[in-house]
């Protein structure tokens, strides 16, 4: 286990930094089960992480030694259920400002929380919350974001993209994760405080496609609609020929 010199006041103060593992989400949720206390704010990094996990059970491929694959715990028990989305939101406009500060262009947020460079996805994140009645009681940050890999032959239809490929240059790992932890731990304040409907605009300015006609995919075929909002529970909001739809994160795909 190792402390850091991170410049924030608790997300990565204590940085468990592993050679390998399966799963940063899964060590840590091994980690809360013991019996001892986890800080706030304790992050679990891999230099290669091989059975990483990413949405909608699929999984998560990141060249050993070479991106981001790190947990971090959050405990927003202030946080109620029926609003937990509001800290994909906090979280996806962290992550959405650092890495603004490496590339020159915008870096979107495809809903829910893939990080978007043009049309190449650059990161993911996994949010996986444990409830306790009412409230948040534990919530596991897993955040994938590629920096330094240039290939994704097997990736499907070459949508993938890194830091390094954007920049043509390569980044160092640990000043990049500093800044994400740092602009996090920013806005995770900024929501205790109170700030969640600004961050609900703020997340819908940088929303990929949003006020866009778009292409989607939902069980009945194909439609054009146009992202209007997201509701605080994550349901993404349409304006479609048929009205105003809403859709839960696996009833949609986008195909734009
Ligand atoms: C996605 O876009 O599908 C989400 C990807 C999340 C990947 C990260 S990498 C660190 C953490 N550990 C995991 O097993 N998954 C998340």
């Amino acid at each position: 286990m190792q402390n850091n010199t991170f410049s924030t006041l608790f997300i990565a103060q204590k940085l468990i930094h592993l050679e390998a593992v399966d799963s940063t989400n899964n060590y840590l949720k091994v980690l809360l089960s013991k019996s001892e206390p986890l800080a706030e704010g304790t992050v679990i990094l891999a230099d290669n992480q091989f059975s990483g996990r990413g949405q909608r059970g699929n999984t998560w491929l990141s060249e050993p030694g070479l991106n981001l694959t790190f947990s971090i715990l959050l405990n927003p028990t202030l946080l109620k259920v029926e609003h937990q989305f509001k800290l994909n939101m906090a979280v996806s406009i962290g992550i959405k400002n650092a890495l603004c500060k490496y590339v020159p262009e915008e870096i979107k947020v495809k809903w829910p929380n893939d990080i978007y460079f043009g049309k190449k996805k650059i990161g993911g994140v996994l949010i996986e919350n444990t409830l306790q009645g009412n409230v948040i009681k534990h919530s596991i940050i897993g955040i994938g974001i590629n920096v330094n890999q240039r290939e994704f032959g097997s990736l499907p239809n070459g949508r993938a993209s890194s830091i390094a490929e954007i920049l043509q240059q390569d980044v160092d790992l640990r000043t990049i994760l500093e800044q994400i932890c740092h602009c996090i731990e920013a806005q995770y304040l900024r929501l205790l405080a109170g700030s969640g409907k600004t961050q609900h605009q703020e997340y819908l300015n940088c929303l990929y496609l949003y006020g866009l006609p778009s292409t989607f995919k939902s069980s009945e075929g194909n439609f054009v609609g146009i992202i209007s909002d997201v509701a605080n529970t994550g349901e993404l909001l349409l304006k479609t020929e048929e009205g105003d739809r809403h859709f839960g994160f696996k009833e949609i795909e986008f195909l734009d």
